[in-house]
């Protein structure tokens, strides 16, 4: 809902001849600043090529960066460039997100449209416009329809970061067979090869930088090549030929965005991309709803069960009323169940083109158990693992998700396991982000919500279609059953929680009890295996520090059998009104704090590394006057990830406003607090 939108529009220069012609700076550069006057973007010429910087308090935060295309069978669009006018717009709106990290957003900026032309021929022209926010900013190409500038094949991107300082980058390797699962590694951005974004940075003086992209759409993702000096440069996924995206005019090209933070702490909850995204495009959104679930999951990732058919097959009739009886007893929307359709048999990472979307194992009576989640309250959530079979999915989508859709199945899982690139096409490339979106728009026709593993990163399409839920893009909690490291090191999330997060919701699946990994003959895996490297707190934690509209309880049911802990994963909301991240350091550790959508009751979330710690934490955010429970679950006595993790001590005591918390997080460690309001 828009509450207030001022719209100011000052045309600065004209693009008469006689204007053109004079040789006044003025149209060699054009400015935008924020509307706190912080962010300083310059757009300028200099030597006929076009380059822009950020500054930042006055200094320099990127410095001169080039602009620009190379196509293929056509010249560079670099050369011989002129800004031929510019026009200036202002604008201050709020809206409200159907569900979110927090329900209402700011959208305040100014934006500056420069457009520019060759002087030689062809002589085409395009605008780069720039909005600067208070929370960083945003850039783009548009390329209007002329005659000389039809349809065209982009061979470079030319956009550059120029980093002023040498700073500190966390960043995960791009153009691997491993999409984006792989640990993060901090080095100076001097020293960087290909990297994905976002990528965080913090420079010498402690400011935090992400760069990113909004509204990745019909384009190819940007990663970021190092070359000399510090500067980065656009790097596009490309098709199997080399070409990097292939387009007509007219044509708009994703936002590059360059996010900035004075501490790490004022990062999240990030919405600037969100801002830089189309507003909803669905009719109505009620339809549309946050959840926790479960699943026929966890067992096939520890080894108890079978994607495939026979003996040990987990997605059989009477395993699934299980769950659903589990889901519909503790309150959880929905039930996703893997390896439930015909394909799974072999070896199925490869061959991507035998899945069938409709057809269930004998074993697995999609129509009863969909019939009888129906009647409990709760959603089937459908698996759809492709193996990068792309065509063989797009071949059955329309009537797979129309079957679903019969069937009140409300949400679906997608996978993309499997290498692409044996196809020749890049993983993150226009190929796949157009089967992203076409995924995308087929469900909401059908009312279906999605939430993908190997995705094409999140650059902010919830705000355009909300029933893009969540996502992996990341090493989500898989990696501790059965990653060839051992799995994931204590301080991931806390460095997840300031990358990957940024760009939306992640679909981490927390909530493993059984931390020990015990074998059917009792003996429990070694700290040396694979198996969560926290303490049973910090897995509570994670439910309120790795946001997501749908989080799983992705253990075994079994393993929340007298389980007092299981309590806080039934209460905690998925859905927020309102998030402060209370404290943090990138790799170190993280305190959340969230306001549930639609009541009163907070919820904190703390996480450390391997490093124990204490923290005080000020109440200051809770409502004055007001007397609270906080619902206390901590690191018990002794508690460490590699000894012992299922430590854990449930306590309750009366807070308010005034008051402070402090959490003592064990090596590994975390803690997870309900505050409600005293009866
Ligand atoms: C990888 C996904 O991340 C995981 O959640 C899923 O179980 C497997 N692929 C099989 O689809
Ligand atoms: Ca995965």
């Amino acid at each position: 809902m828009t509450t207030r939108r001022t719209v100011r529009r000052v045309v600065f220069a004209a693009t008469c001849a006689a204007l053109l012609a004079a040789p006044a700076r003025a149209q060699d550069q054009a400015r935008v600043a924020s509307p706190d006057g912080r962010n300083v973007v310059t757009v300028q010429i200099r030597e006929g090529g076009l380059y822009y910087s950020l500054q930042r308090d006055g200094r320099a935060v990127v410095l001169l960066s080039r602009l620009g295309f190379e196509f293929r069978g056509a010249p560079p669009l670099r050369d011989s460039l002129r800004i031929v006018a510019t026009a200036d717009t202002t604008v201050d709106q709020t809206w409200t997100q159907p569900w979110g990290e927090v329900a209402r957003v700011r959208d305040h900026h100014r934006e500056v449209r420069v457009t520019v032309a060759e002087r030689t021929p062809p002589g085409r022209r395009f605008l780069v416009v720039v909005r600067a926010f208070d929370d960083g900013v945003g850039f783009r190409y548009e390329l209007p329809a002329q005659p000389a500038l039809g349809a065209f094949e982009i061979a470079e991107e030319l956009t550059e970061f120029a980093m002023a300082d040498n700073a500190r980058a966390w960043w995960i390797p791009a153009n691997r067979w491993n999409r984006y699962e792989f640990l993060y590694s901090a080095s100076p951005v001097s020293m960087l090869d290909t990297v994905h974004t976002p990528l965080t940075l913090e420079t010498s003086d402690g400011l935090h930088v992400v760069i990113h992209e909004a509204n990745l759409v019909d384009y190819a993702a940007m990663n970021l090549l190092g070359t000399e000096n510090r500067r980065l440069r656009a790097w596009l996924a490309p098709y199997a030929d080399g070409v990097r995206v292939r387009g007509r005019t007219p044509f708009v090209t994703p936002w590059r965005t360059i996010q900035v933070a004075d501490r790490a702490a004022d990062l999240a909850p990030s919405v600037l991309g969100l801002n830089l995204n189309p507003p909803n495009v669905l009719e109505t959104t009620d339809w549309i709803t946050p959840m926790k679930y479960v699943g026929i999951w966890w067992g096939m990732h520890i080894g108890t069960m079978t994607w495939h058919s026979g003996p040990q097959h987990g997605a059989t009739t009477a395993n699934t009323r299980q769950y659903i009886d589990f889901a519909a007893a503790n309150g959880f929307g929905g039930v996703l169940v893997e390896g439930w359709n015909l394909g799974w048999d072999g070896n199925w990472i490869e061959n991507g083109d035998q899945f069938s979307f409709t057809q269930p194992y004998p074993d697995y009576d999609l129509r009863g158990l969909a019939a009888y989640a129906r009647q409990r309250g709760v959603t089937l959530i459908g698996h759809n693992e492709t193996s990068m079979g792309v065509e063989n999915y797009e071949q059955q989508l329309e009537e797979a998700f129309a079957l679903y859709e019969s069937l009140g199945i409300r949400s679906i899982k997608t996978g993309y396991v499997g290498d692409l690139t044996r196809q020749g096409h890049a993983h993150h490339g226009q190929y796949m982000v157009r089967h992203w979106r076409k995924v995308i728009e087929t469900a909401a026709r059908h009312r279906i919500t999605v939430n993908a593993h190997e995705p094409i990163k999140d650059t902010g399409e919830r705000r355009t279609y909300p029933n893009m839920l969540s996502r992996e893009g990341a090493r989500g909690q898989e990696y501790n059953a059965w990653g060839g490291d051992g799995g994931n090191p204590p301080e991931h999330e806390t460095i997840l929680f300031f990358t990957r997060l940024l760009a939306g919701p992640m679909d981490f699946t927390p909530g493993v009890f059984d931390i020990l990994i015990q074998r059917a003959n009792g003996t429990p895996r070694r700290p040396e295996e694979p198996r969560p490297r926290t303490t049973l707190a910090k897995q509570l934690a994670l439910y309120v520090v790795l946001y997501s509209p749908v989080q799983m309880a992705a253990d075994l049911i079994e393993s929340y059998a007298d389980q007092p802990a299981f309590k806080f994963i039934r209460d905690v909301p998925v859905d927020w009104d309102t998030t402060r991240v209370l404290d943090g350091k990138i790799g170190d550790y993280v305190v959340v704090a969230r306001r549930e959508r639609g009541g009163p009751s907070w919820y904190v979330g703390a996480v450390t590394d391997e490093n124990a710690r204490t923290l005080e934490i000020p109440l200051s955010f809770l409502t004055p006057g007001r007397r609270y429970v906080a619902e206390v679950y901590a690191d018990g006595p002794g508690a460490s990830w590699r000894d012992n993790p299922l430590a854990l001590a449930i306590s309750q005591r009366t807070v308010d406003a005034r008051g402070r918390l402090t959490l003592a997080l064990a090596p590994g460690g975390g803690q997870a607090v309900r505050i409600r309001p005293a009866p």
